[in-house]
């Protein structure tokens, strides 16, 4: 038994999944004529009260999309210094739109309305990149699987909306901060310009992501997903995966989290660990004691056929998934018990 804990994105599709896969009525989604892509963004902006959807291959370009939508080249957006926009898409945000980040030391991945604010640059300072877009992620990756709260995004918006500034959110987990805080995804609907949700991850399909916005946004995503290369054909077997996760996996996604909080219970009993972060979701990030190398423990479960991953800094992360069974959780924490 081969057990990967280093992501929520190595998920195989289930043979139920594949069969509704299978079954999928498709057409040429480029000529706007898959009626199963349809029905997935239709879906997807209706669970989030938003006008229109957009299907990607993933949610870097979903994301990338976004930035592109709401910026100049020149402007500068501000993010957490963590963010995978910044960090895990390839510099992107430069490549594709020309456009700087202003990254803020927040907390585990999520920024306060303060610290938005005081990140803003003068417009009328020519000196400085004009600040146009904020991005957030929910729930945060490298920050551990946090959750903001609804009042503060509805202070972040409040903030963007003083300054001219685009909201985007990349949510990429955000079925697992829906599920986590019992939040109505409608509420996230009426604060942010753009949202990205993904069902590659947490949800267990192969492919996807939508990309959520007004219709006049939407329409303008088409012509910057064809520019990437994003525009597919008979996609609807792909979307066919997302809508039978939409159906059959969020509800699942409270199994991944009480067993990341209980690993977390395990780990804190080690004396060879120094800290566990807060765990809300599916993420649990910890750190080794000065001395003891990350990479010694990532060698030591190896052997006991349990995978997890460095994040950098001494820090550790491990990733619950659809795919990680009772069975295989009963393993992992006996082993880690034992050691
Ligand atoms: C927070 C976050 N955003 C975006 C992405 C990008 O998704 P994809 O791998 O589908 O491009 C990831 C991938 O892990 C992620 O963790």
């Amino acid at each position: 038994m081969q057990i990967n804990l280093v992501s929520d994105t190595v998920t195989k599709p289930s043979y139920e999944m594949l069969q509704y896969m299978f079954n999928a009525d498709v057409g040429d989604d480029v000529y706007k004529e898959d009626p199963t892509v349809i029905e997935l963004e239709e879906r997807v902006a209706a669970i989030f009260g938003m006008e229109a959807g957009l299907f990607f291959p993933s949610g870097t370009m979903a994301n990338q999309t976004a930035i592109k939508l709401h910026t100049q080249p020149g402007d500068q957006l501000i993010a957490d210094k963590n963010a995978h926009i910044f960090h895990y898409e390839a510099g992107g945000v430069s490549f594709n739109s020309g456009v700087s980040c202003c990254l803020i030391d927040g907390n585990r991945g999520m920024l306060t309305a303060e610290q938005v604010a005081a990140a803003i640059n003068r417009p009328n300072f020519f000196h400085s990149p004009l600040t146009t877009l904020v991005c957030l992620e929910n729930t945060t990756n490298i920050g551990g699987g946090a959750c903001y709260e609804m009042e503060e995004l509805e202070k972040i918006k409040a903030v963007c909306d003083q300054n001219g500034l685009k909201l985007h959110l990349d949510g990429a987990r955000i079925w697992n901060a829906l599920v986590a805080k019992r939040q109505n995804p409608k509420d996230f609907g009426k604060i942010f310009d753009t949202i990205s949700v993904c069902f590659s991850k947490g949800l267990g399909a192969p492919v996807g992501s939508v990309l959520l916005g007004d219709k006049k946004t939407i329409q303008r995503a088409l012509r910057i997903r064809k520019v990437l290369g994003g525009a597919m054909r008979q996609s609807g077997y792909l979307a066919a995966g997302a809508i039978y996760a939409l159906e059959n996996n969020i509800k699942l996604l409270t199994e991944d989290h009480r067993r990341a909080k209980e690993l977390a219970n395990v780990l804190k009993k080690k004396e060879w660990v120094e800290a566990i972060e807060p765990v809300e979701t599916n993420i649990l990030i910890f750190s080794l004691i000065p001395g003891y190398s990350e990479d010694v423990l990532i060698e030591k479960l190896k052997q006991k056929n349990i995978s997890i991953s460095t994040i950098g800094d001494r820090k550790l992360r491990i990733v619950t998934h659809l795919d990680y069974r009772e069975v295989m959780h009963t393993y992992v924490v006996e082993t880690l018990s034992k050691m």
